[in-house]
């Protein structure tokens, strides 16, 4: 038999220098794969007297587990060394600062219209929606708007166009959410308890007026709403609303073709220093509409006004965001500039509530 010590040092020593784990398996392959070396080797030992079997057995298998094992040993350590290389290369310092996910945020006129849902939801109002493209009876008629009445002139209304040849009367981008009224008791009769916010537009355009604004209706009624109820309303909400308690209203004596008698609202407030301030001072500043439902607007809903009476009340979303937040220009709340976004707007978090406007 052999020398089997060459064998051994030249494998040992190939083993011992193998770079990867692709060269230490083609050393196994070459060693004690099918046709390696010393699977050759071992298979000669089946020709061989049993005398020469019995001194060349043991050198042989020891040959091989010794090889074996020093490839087990190579490979385990290079796949450490590889894991190591790796794990240094692919380091990741869990201390750094995540990079900015872009934010949005929760427009004014959006939040304060959910603060207001909120506060009338737990007055036992409905919330109710209508077209933003009306007709003009639902906008002007059936609310006691003839075509003749100056209001009509007063709304600056935009008219949609008609097609040539057709002479129907325009529809009309609605100037308010009373029509909502008419729509509401129509669909639903009475008994009512409802509020409709919404987009409402008229030509008009400077510090305090956009084309493009939001109102929201309210609209009781039943057999024996009074004037009294309306009042009681109004101040629960300008409290819950303005987190103001001693907040004070002034009714106004006004008109409206679709209230009688007809109230406008003012809210007390001082500008103290540039500062506005909700429930004291000596200033006044208009924040709504309101008046008991005309006969005339109940009757062309379908509701019998000998049996039914209630109020009704527009009041100007955009306006209680500026009163509420200090926001000093309507036109900038359409004018999508992300700055005054990120100022104004409210995390996706500050979910209105009925005591305060914003949840804590
Ligand atoms: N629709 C009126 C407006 O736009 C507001 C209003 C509504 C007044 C309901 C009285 C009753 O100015």
């Amino acid at each position: 038999m052999q020398d089997l010590e060459p064998v051994r040092a030249n494998y040992l020593a190939k083993v011992a220098a193998a770079a990867n784990e692709a060269a230490i398996e083609a050393l196994r392959v070459a060693t004690l794969g099918k046709k390696g070396e010393i699977s050759l080797m071992m298979r000669e030992l089946g020709k061989m007297s049993p005398d020469e079997r019995q001194r060349a057995g043991p050198r042989l298998n020891a040959l091989r587990d010794e090889i074996n094992a020093a490839i087990v040993a190579r490979k385990a350590a290079l796949s450490d060394a590889a894991l190591t290389e790796r794990l240094k290369a692919e380091w990741l310092d869990v201390t750094l600062p995540a990079s900015p996910a872009a934010k949005g945020t929760i427009h004014p006129v959006s939040q304060v219209t959910d603060e207001v849902i909120a506060i009338f939801a737990d007055l036992g109002f409905a919330v109710a929606e209508g077209p933003q493209i009306e007709t003009d009876w639902y906008n002007f008629d059936a609310l006691n708007i003839p075509p003749e009445h100056p209001a009509r002139q007063e709304h600056d209304t935009f008219f949609m166009a008609r097609a040539a040849g057709d002479d129907r009367p325009p529809h009309v981008l609605r100037t308010h959410t009373s029509p909502v009224q008419i729509r509401y008791m129509a669909e639903h009769g009475v008994p009512c308890r409802i509020i409709a916010p919404g987009r409402v537009y008229r030509c008009d355009y400077d510090q305090t007026h956009t084309p493009m604004f939001h109102q929201v209706e309210g609209l009781a009624i039943d057999r024996d709403i009074s004037m009294a109820n309306l009042k009681w309303v109004l101040v629960e909400f300008c409290r819950a609303f303005f987190e103001v308690e001693g907040v004070e209203l002034r009714f106004r004596a006004s008109h409206f073709p679709f209230t009688e008698p007809s109230a406008e609202v003012d809210i007390r407030c001082s500008w103290a220093g540039g500062q506005l301030k909700i429930g004291e001072g000596d200033d006044w500043m208009e924040i709504l509409g309101s008046g008991m439902v005309h006969p005339k607007v109940l009757a062309a809903a379908g509701v019998d006004p000998m049996v039914y009476q209630g109020f009704a009340f527009g009041m100007g979303i955009d306006r209680i965001a500026m009163l509420k937040y200090g926001i000093p220009d309507l036109r900038a709340f359409f004018d999508s500039d992300l700055r005054w976004l990120r100022h104004y707007g409210f995390a996706a978090l500050d979910i209105p509530s009925i005591h305060a406007g914003v949840s804590a």
